[in-house]
């Protein structure tokens, strides 16, 4: 029975994906100091046989806001920012193609974190009918909070890794080495103690010897 659920699910799927439709994703909500960020905003269009068109219109309110500004408007292919915090600072990110508008994301070019607030993404979509127009509007909610540009982090992070790796490996071969001197040391004495002793003993034995062959050098 879950088998037979299963693939039905994975089948309309696939038919979903084949038909290239539409999903309402939601929109990511973290976003990065001084780099860009997508807000996003997909409504889909229930009625695909029904020409439509549509208007998208974002509103900010910021964490310091009583209430929501309207910042941008997207309408017959001209985008509009309304709001002189934004100036410049708003590309659109969603369909191209305006008979068949379903992404309404929007583009912010250099965040700051005057940003950080809740936009509000409402697409007025109308359904032209051969006798009569409907409009449904449809609304999505993105709460944006901003964090600091990540790259001196990491790179802070990575330093600092890098130092106890260096320490501890200094550290490592310091203990290596005096091992291995410890080992030298101690085995040099020994020959050294061996040797002295064999000398000793070959002296008192054939000190005649020696003498005599020391003599004959001469
Ligand atoms: C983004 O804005 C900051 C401060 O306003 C500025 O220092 C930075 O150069 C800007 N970055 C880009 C890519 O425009
Ligand atoms: C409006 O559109 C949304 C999704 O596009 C849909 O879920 C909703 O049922 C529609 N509302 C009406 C009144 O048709
Ligand atoms: C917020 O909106 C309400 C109702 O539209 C209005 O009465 C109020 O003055 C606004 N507040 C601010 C700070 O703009
Ligand atoms: C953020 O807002 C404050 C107060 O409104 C303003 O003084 C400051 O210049 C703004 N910063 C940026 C990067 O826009
Ligand atoms: C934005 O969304 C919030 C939460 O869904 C809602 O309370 C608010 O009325 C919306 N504002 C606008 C302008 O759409
Ligand atoms: C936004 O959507 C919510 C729930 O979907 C609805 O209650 C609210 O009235 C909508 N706001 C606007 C401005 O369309």
């Amino acid at each position: 029975m879950s088998h037979l659920l299963l693939t039905l699910a994975l089948l309309a799927l696939q038919a979903c994906l084949c038909r290239g439709a539409c999903v309402e994703v939601d929109s990511n909500t973290e976003a990065v100091e001084n780099k860009g960020f997508k807000l996003g905003c997909i409504s889909c269009k229930q009625r695909s046989e029904v020409p439509a068109r549509a208007v998208v219109d974002w509103f900010f309110k910021s964490s310091d806001d009583y209430n929501f500004t309207h910042v941008y408007r997207y309408e017959n292919n001209m985008p509009h920012i309304t709001d002189e915090r934004f100036f410049d600072r708003l590309a659109w990110k969603g369909s191209k193609n305006t008979e068949d508008l379903q992404d309404g994301s929007i583009y912010i070019l250099n965040v700051t974190f005057n940003d950080t607030g809740i936009y509000n993404c409402t697409f007025t979509r109308t359904l032209v009918y051969p006798n009569y127009e409907f409009s449904n509007i449809t609304n999505k909610t993105v709460n944006m909070k901003v964090v600091a540009e990540l790259t001196r982090g990491w790179a802070s992070i990575l330093s600092e890794v890098m130092m106890y790796v260096s320490i501890i490996g200094l550290q490592v071969w310091l203990a290596i080495e005096m091992v291995y001197c410890y080992r030298k040391i101690s085995a040099a004495g020994e020959e050294a103690l061996r040797e002295s002793a064999a000398e000793y003993l070959a002296i008192a034995s054939e000190s005649k010897d020696n003498c005599a062959a020391v003599q004959v050098a001469e």
